[in-house]
């Protein structure tokens, strides 16, 4: 029977308060760069995308960057990359963790900060080094990649007599600086399916959200992305399948999730499920659909209201 209920229930909310005063400290970021580095989780896309990050960048030459590429499914990391150049935005799928992708990253940076750089030359005005930002919603890997890309500078600078790496600006390319403070920005926790996955690949805290409902969706897209895939990995016999609840009791039986009276102790069930699809025991899946109806949020109508 198909389950109606949607509620992913986040406790925790990002309140209209810590938008506002969000928005303002990154906007006055922003003021300060040339370019802006949009962090995105490969897996989810349209879903890692905060709600008003147009806002927030507004005119600046904006690179939108597929992070995790490793985790997510290579043919809709292909199809995700022709949908934002489709936008006419540039787009680039890397790996932060190992590093693959950074040394293009830095390369599109720059590139978008040519036409910059020779407006100043034009104008006769002394060039200094073009500045960027990684903006992005909590886990989406902006610490590591700000790691990652200042480390490599950090080697390339440190034979220089003289040359001390500043504060807050770390260069990371020729006559290319990085703000070491990424930009947070709030994720889309009113749309629900967005905040089921964000849940699903930990994005948001585990004690805050509704496992139950969260964990039925999660192995819904499963099972609708390879059909075998869970009676292979839990070896499920056919009478063990059907919908999520019928396979998440399957699956703690089988794993022997059992409390007093041979009863299956579903919420060990879903642990084990959850962590198998982090640990990409379920494969490389990518959980939002280029072609899939975006929902309305609740944050668009809050905005549109201010
Ligand atoms: P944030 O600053 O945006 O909040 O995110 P952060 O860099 O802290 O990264 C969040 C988690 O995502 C970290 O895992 C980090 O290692 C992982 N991560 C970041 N980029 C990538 C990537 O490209 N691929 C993969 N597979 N993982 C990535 P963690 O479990 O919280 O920490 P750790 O165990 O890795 O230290």
């Amino acid at each position: 029977m198909a389950d109606t209920k949607q509620d992913v229930f986040p406790v925790v909310h990002w309140f209209p308060g810590h938008m506002a005063k969000a928005t303002r400290m990154i906007k006055e970021y922003v003021k300060k760069v040339d370019v802006v580095i949009e962090l995105l989780d490969a897996r989810i896309p349209r879903s890692s995308a905060n709600p008003v990050i147009s806002e927030v960048v507004g005119q600046k030459p904006h690179i939108v960057v597929l992070n995790k590429a490793d985790l997510a499914n290579p043919q809709a990391t292909k199809e995700w990359v022709a949908y934002f150049e489709k936008q006419g935005l540039t787009v680039l799928a890397i790996d932060s963790k190992t590093g693959k992708g950074n040394k293009q990253l830095v390369k599109a940076v720059e590139r978008l900060a040519q036409p910059i750089i020779d407006k100043w030359k034009n104008k006769g005005i002394r060039s200094r080094s073009v500045r960027t930002i990684i903006l992005g919603i909590p886990n989406v890997g902006k610490s590591t990649l700000i790691n990652k890309l200042a480390g490599a500078a950090a080697t390339r600078t440190a034979d220089k007599p003289g040359h001390t790496r500043g504060q807050q600006w770390v260069k990371i390319g020729k006559d290319l600086e990085l703000l070491d403070t990424p930009g947070v920005l709030w994720p889309k926790l009113e749309d629900q399916r967005a905040a089921a996955r964000l849940a699903m690949t930990g994005a948001i805290s585990d004690d805050v959200y509704d496992l139950e409902s969260v964990m039925k969706q999660l192995l819904n897209q499963v099972n609708e992305a390879n059909p075998d895939l869970l009676a292979e990995r839990y070896k499920l016999k056919p009478e063990e399948l059907g919908d999520a609840n019928q396979l998440l009791e399957s699956i703690g039986r089988r794993r022997g999730c059992l409390v007093s009276g041979g009863i299956v102790d579903l919420e060990k069930a879903r642990r084990i499920v959850l962590a198998d699809y982090r640990n990409q025991k379920l494969g490389n899946l990518t959980l939002d659909g280029v072609n899939e109806e975006p929902l309305a949020t609740e944050d668009d109508t809050k905005h549109d209201e201010e």
